[in-house]
C-alpha cells in the first residue's frame, strides 16, 4: 500500500536540512529566468517551492516556468525554514516533475458566487472548501463514534417511500414506474420504528430530501440527516442524547481541526462553550415569555416559532438551546401529547447559536392509535397508508422516541459559514442541481 509524505509532515523544524519529495499540485507561481517560486498544495497543506536555474536540470527549470495554476506536480528538494514563506518553510528543488500540465483554471482571484457555483467541481480544491470538507469528515465520524459507543445498532431505511412524516408540502415525487403516491425520504423515522422492536437502539447517517420552496441559507433539497430511535425512552432521553451528540461532535472538531477552524477564521466562542455548559432547556410557553421580555416580540400562544423569533432567542445564549412542549396543532403527527396538559406534545427542536437555526427536531412518539389516526386525518393523509407503521402500536408497543439532527446546519454552524450550501460538496436547492 502506497504511502508518500504530505506537505504537512515537513513544515517541522526537525526537518529542516532535509531531503523530502512531495506530490502535489501548483497553487501559485512565478518566475524569472533564474528562478522559478512555485506554491505547492497538496491535502494536507501549502510549501513554497524555489526553483533555481543553476540546481536543477534544464528541462526541470523550464517545466517549473512553464507549468500553469493545478497542474500536477512530484517535485525533491531540501526543506529550509524560512519566516517570509507563506507556511514558514521553504522547499529547495532538485527535481521537478510535471504529471500533467494543466489548461489555463478557469477560477481567479474574487469571482461572484454565481461562477464558483457553476465550477463547483473545480472550487472544491480551494483552501476554504478542502478545509469545510475536513471538518465534514470528522463530524461524520464523531456522529457514528457516538452512537457506536452508546450501543446503537447502525440501521438502513428505503429512500423510496410511500409515506409523508414531515409534512405533505415538501414532498419529492418519483415517477415510479409511472405509479403514484411514491417519494423521496424526509426522514427514516417511520421505517424506523419498527426496527426497535428487533435492536431496541438504532441510528443513521442518510440523505434525507426536502422540495423546499424557499431560497434560505439553511435549506437544502437533499441533505444528510443523523437519525436515532430508541426503545423504552422517557422524553428526557431523547433531549440527553441530543445534546451528548451534539457536544461529542464539536469536541472531536476542537480536537482535531484546528487549523481549518483557523484557516476559516472561525470564532471558537460558542464552540468551547457548547462542550463545557448545560444547554438550557424551556419550554416553548417559557420561550415565548423570553420574546416577550427580552425582544418585546409577542407571539400569541399557539403559533409556530418562526426563523427570526427562533434567531432572537439563540442570540441570549452561546450554546443550542432546547425548546420542548410545543402546541400539538405546530408539530407533526406522531409526536406524543404531555398527559398533563394535551395541548402540547412531547417534542424538541434544539436551535443552535448565532442564528444558525434548528439543528435537531425530536419527540418521544405517540402510542395510541386513534390519535395517530385523528391527526393523519387532520392533515389529509389516508390512514390505510399507514397501516404498516401503526402496526407497531399493535404488537407489544413500547415507549420510544428519537430526534434527527441535520448534519450540514451543524457544519454551518461550526465552520461560521454564511449560507449551508458550503457544508455540503455538490448543493442541491430549488435553483441548482448542476454540476
Ligand atoms: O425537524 P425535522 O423535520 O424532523 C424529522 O425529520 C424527524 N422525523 C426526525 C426524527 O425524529 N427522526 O428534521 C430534522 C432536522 C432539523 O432539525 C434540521 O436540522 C434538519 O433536519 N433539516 C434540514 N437541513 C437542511 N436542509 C433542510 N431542508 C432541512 N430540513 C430539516
Ligand atoms: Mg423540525
Amino acid at each position: 500500500m502506497q504511502e508518500w509524505t504530505h506537505i504537512s509532515d515537513v513544515l517541522k523544524d526537525e526537518m529542516a536540512g532535509k531531503e523530502t519529495e512531495l506530490r502535489g499540485w501548483i497553487y501559485r507561481t512565478r518566475s524569472s529566468n533564474k528562478y522559478a517560486f512555485v506554491v505547492l498544495r497538496d491535502a494536507s497543506d501549502i510549501i513554497q517551492t524555489v526553483v533555481d536555474a543553476q540546481n536543477v536540470p534544464k528541462e526541470d527549470f523550464e517545466a517549473a516556468c512553464k507549468a500553469l495554476v493545478e497542474s500536477s506536480v512530484i517535485v525533491k528538494g531540501k526543506i529550509m525554514k524560512e519566516p517570509r514563506a507563506p507556511t514558514g518553510y521553504e522547499l529547495h528543488i532538485t527535481s521537478f516533475k510535471v504529471v500533467h500540465f494543466a489548461e489555463k483554471f478557469p477560477i481567479t482571484k474574487d469571482q461572484s458566487i454565481e461562477f464558483l457555483a457553476d465550477n463547483r467541481h473545480l472550487w472544491l480544491r480551494s483552501r476554504k472548501m478542502t478545509a469545510i470538507m475536513k471538518i465534514r469528515s470528522t463530524v461524520f465520524g464523531a456522529i457514528d463514534e457516538y452512537f457506536k459507543g452508546k450501543n446503537f445498532y447502525e440501521y438502513h431505511s428505503p429512500i423510496f417511500q410511500a409515506v409523508q412524516c414531515e409534512g405533505g408540502s415538501t414532498l419529492f415525487d418519483v415517477d415510479y414506474f409511472k405509479q403514484k403516491g411514491v417519494f423521496l425520504a424526509q426522514t427514516w423515522q417511520l421505517y424506523a420504528e419498527p426496527a426497535i422492536f428487533a435492536l431496541e437502539k438504532i441510528y443513521t447517517i442518510a440523505p434525507s430530501f426536502r422540495a423546499e420552496k424557499s431560497k434560505t441559507s439553511r435549506h437544502l433539497t437533499e441533505y444528510w440527516h443523523a437519525e436515532m430511535e430508541m426503545a423504552w425512552s422517557e422524553f428526557t432521553d431523547i433531549q440527553d442524547h441530543g445534546e451528548a451528540l451534539i457536544k461529542h461532535v464539536v469536541k472531536r472538531v476542537l480536537e482535531r481541526n484546528q487549523p481549518e477552524l483557523k484557516l476559516l477564521e472561525r470564532n471558537l466562542k460558542t464552540l468551547e462553550a457548547t462542550i463545557a455548559k448545560p444547554f438550557p432547556r424551556m419550554t416553548y410557553t417559557d420561550a415565548l415569555k423570553i420574546l416577550k421580555e427580552q425582544d418585546a416580540t409577542e407571539i400569541p400562544w399557539g403559533k409556530d416559532l418562526r426563523t427570526i423569533e427562533e434567531d432572537m432567542l439563540s442570540k441570549h445564549y452561546d450554546t443550542p438551546i432546547i425548546v420542548t412542549e410545543y402546541p400539538k396543532a405546530v408539530k407533526a403527527f406522531y409526536m406524543k401529547e404531555v398527559p398533563e396538559n394535551p395541548d402540547v406534545v412531547q417534542g424538541c427542536d434544539f436551535i443552535a447559536p448565532e442564528g444558525y437555526g434548528e439543528i435537531i427536531g425530536g419527540s418521544q412518539r405517540e402510542d395510541k392509535i386513534a390519535e395517530i389516526e385523528k391527526r393523519l386525518k387532520d392533515q389529509g393523509e389516508d390512514p390505510a397508508h399507514y397501516q404498516f407503521y401503526l402496526d407497531t402500536r399493535r404488537y407489544g408497543s413500547v415507549p420510544h422516541g428519537g430526534f434527527g439532527f441535520g448534519v450540514e446546519r451543524v457544519i454551518s454552524w461550526i465552520c461560521g459559514l454564511d449560507n449551508i450550501k458550503d457544508a455540503i460538496a455538490f448543493p442541491r436547492t430549488m435553483t441548482r442541481w448542476t454540476p
